[in-house]
C-alpha cells in the first residue's frame, strides 16, 4: 500500500486546495513510494496566516521551555533514526548508512539547538554616561520561509527549522518535491512532542507555485533558501524587492589539494569518499582534485583502480558503496558533463557511463567517473555536476595549487593533505571557502561550526553553529537610563573625569 501524506496547516493535516496530488518514485528501482498533496499559493496564504497568529504567543514563550520542547523531538527523532533513514533511502537514493548520519545529523542540531533555549546570549556592556545601563538582547523576527533541497532530506531543514524555532520565530517551509517525507516526519514528531498549532507550517508543491509564494509573501519576514545557483539568485531578485532577509546556500565546486608529501592512502580515501558519497550530490562534493605533478601518476592510478570496484545498486543493501542519482534529468545532466570533459581533451581514467547492468537500468544510476589531465579552465574543472565525477587537476607548486582552489567561481569547501604544518598552514590562511580540512576530504562538516561558503556559494550568511542565530535573530540594543535626568550621549560632559 502506497501512503499518502497531507500537507500541515495551522496544526490540521490537510489535502492542497485543489485537491491534486503528485507520486514520488525511488530512484533505484523506479517503484511509487508515496503520495503527497500538492499544494497552492492560497495553501500558502493560510500557512503563512496561521504561523503569523502563532508567533504572537511563541515568541513569548520562554525560549529555555522551547528548547526542552526541542530536546523532547530529539529524543523521538533518535528513536525513529532507522525508520527515517530507510524511508529516505527509497526516497531519495543515498545509501543507507548515509541515511542514518542525515538523520543523525538532524538530531544534533536539534540537542544543539535545544541547548540555545538556555543560551541565546546577548551582551551587557559599559554606559559611557553614570547611572545607565546598556545590553544587547536577541529576538526573533517572525514567519520564517524556508525552502530545502533533496540531498539532505532531512539534515537541511533541521538546520534551518531548529535555529527558527529556538529563537521564538514561525516557520512555514517547502521541501523539494523529490524528498518531502523526510520533513513530514519532522513535522509529526514535533505535533507528537506538543507543538502549538501553526508553529511549524509544511505545504508541498513545486517552487514555482508554493516557493514563489512564499517568498514572495508581504508576511514572510526571513527566507532560508538552500538550492541550486540559478533558483537562488531568482531568489535574491525577488527578496531584494521586499527587503526579505536572506540566506542562500548554493552551489560548489570543492577541491581536494594532494602534495607530493600526502600520505596517498589515506588522500585516496578521502577522495572516493568525498567525491562519490551520496553518489556526488553534495554541495560539499569533491568534484576536483589538485594534485601535485610528481604523484599525479601513483594517485590516478589507486583512485581509479578503488572506484571502479565499487558497487552500485539499492542503498537498502549495505553492501552497495554509491546509491542512485535523485532523477532521471540529473542524471543525464551528468551524462552530459562527462561528455563535455571528453570533448574538451581530458581524459577519462575510471567509469564515464550510466550503469545499466541487470537491476540499475531500472534506476538512475551513473558509474563513479574520474577524469585525469583536466586543466583549470575545463568546464569540468568550474562548473558544479552534482554527481559522481570528479577530475584531477595537475599542478607544480603549492601556490599554484592554493590559485587554482581560488579559481572558481564558487567557495564552500575545500582540503589539503600534506604532511607539512607549514604548508596546512598556508592552505588555511590562503583558500577562500568557507569550510576548510586537512587531511581529510571536503565532506563532513559538523552542526556546532558556521557552515557556508564564499563569493557565489552564498550570500554571506552561514548556517549551523551560533552563526544560524546571527541570521534568525534580530539584535535589539537596549540603554536604561536610572540617573533620573537627561543625560545626552555624546554631548553631555561626565561629572569627576578631567578633560
Ligand atoms: C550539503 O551538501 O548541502 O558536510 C550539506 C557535509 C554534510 C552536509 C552537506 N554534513 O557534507
Amino acid at each position: 500500500m502506497v501512503q499518502h501524506f497531507r500537507q500541515y496547516i495551522g496544526g490540521e493535516w490537510v489535502e492542497g486546495e485543489r485537491g491534486e496530488s503528485f507520486e514520488r518514485r525511488d530512484p533505484a528501482n523506479g517503484e511509487v513510494v508515496a503520495t503527497y498533496a500538492r499544494g497552492t499559493a492560497s495553501d500558502v496564504d493560510r500557512a503563512v496566516a496561521a504561523a503569523k497568529t502563532a508567533f504572537a504567543s511563541w515568541r513569548l514563550f520562554p525560549a529555555p521551555k522551547r528548547g526542552e520542547l526541542l530536546f523532547a523531538v530529539a529524543r523521538l527523532l533518535e528513536e525513529r533514526k532507522e525508520q527515517f533513514a530507510r524511508e529516505m533511502t527509497e526516497e531519495m537514493g543515498k545509501v543507507i548508512s548515509e541515511a542514518r548520519g542525515d538523520v543523525q545529523e538532524a538530531i544534533d542540531m536539534t540537542y544543539y539547538m535545544a541547548g540555545e533555549g538556555r543560551r541565546m546570549w546577548g551582551e551587557t556592556t559599559p554606559s559611557e554616561l553614570r547611572n545607565k545601563f546598556n545590553m544587547s538582547i536577541r529576538k526573533p523576527i517572525g514567519v520564517c520561509g524556508i525552502v530545502t533541497p533533496w540531498n539532505f532530506p532531512m539534515a537541511i531543514p533541521s538546520w534551518k527549522m531548529m535555529p527558527a524555532l529556538i529563537a521564538g520565530n514561525t516557520v512555514v517551509m517547502k521541501p523539494a518535491s523529490h524528498t518531502p517525507r523526510s520533513s513530514i516526519r519532522l513535522v509529526e514528531v514535533f505535533e507528537e512532542a506538543g507543538l502549538p498549532a501553526g508553529v511549524v507550517n509544511l505545504v508541498m508543491g513545486s517552487g514555482a507555485e508554493v516557493g514563489d509564494a512564499i517568498i514572495g509573501h508581504r508576511d514572510v519576514s526571513l527566507v532560508s533558501f538552500t538550492g541550486s545557483t540559478e533558483t537562488g539568485l531568482d531568489v535574491a531578485v525577488r527578496a531584494a524587492r521586499q527587503n526579505t532577509r536572506l540566506s542562500l546556500e548554493m552551489g560548489g565546486k570543492n577541491a581536494v589539494i594532494v602534495m607530493d608529501d600526502a600520505d596517498l592512502d589515506l588522500a585516496t580515501d578521502g577522495i572516493l569518499w568525498s567525491a562519490f558519497g551520496t553518489s556526488g550530490q553534495r554541495c560539499t562534493a569533491a568534484s576536483r582534485v589538485i594534485v601535485h605533478r610528481s604523484v599525479q601518476g601513483q594517485l590516478a592510478e589507486r583512485l581509479a583502480a578503488r572506484a571502479a570496484g565499487m558497487r552500485l545498486g539499492h542503498g537498502l543493501d549495505d553492501t552497495v558503496d554509491v546509491g542512485p542519482v535523485v532523477s532521471r534529468p540529473q542524471l543525464d545532466s551528468i551524462a552530459e558533463y562527462v561528455a563535455i570533459g571528453q570533448k574538451e581533451g581530458a581524459r577519462l581514467i575510471t567509469g564515464g557511463a550510466v550503469a545499466t547492468e541487470g537491476d540499475l537500468a531500472k534506476g538512475h544510476f551513473h558509474q563513479p567517473t574520474i577524469f585525469d589531465g583536466v586543466s583549470r579552465d575545463m568546464r569540468i574543472a568550474r562548473e558544479e555536476i552534482f554527481g559522481p565525477v570528479t577530475a584531477l587537476i595537475p599542478v607544480d607548486s603549492l601556490d599554484e595549487a592554493i590559485d587554482v582552489a581560488n579559481g572558481v567561481d564558487f567557495g564552500l569547501s575545500a582540503s589539503i593533505f600534506t604532511a607539512d604544518v607549514n604548508r596546512a598552514f598556508r592552505a588555511m590562511q590562503d583558500i577562500y571557502t568557507g569550510i576548510l580540512y586537512v587531511n581529510a576530504g571536503t565532506t563532513g562538516a559538523e552542526i556546532h561550526l558556521p557552515f557556508g561558503g564564499t563569493k557565489a556559494t552564498g550570500n554571506g550568511h552561514r548556517e549551523a553553529g551560533t552563526a544560524a542565530l546571527d541570521f534568525f535573530t534580530e539584535w535589539q540594543s537596549i540603554y536604561v537610563d536610572f540617573s533620573g535626568t537627561l543625560q545626552r550621549a555624546q554631548i553631555d560632559p561626565v561629572q569627576g573625569v578631567s578633560s
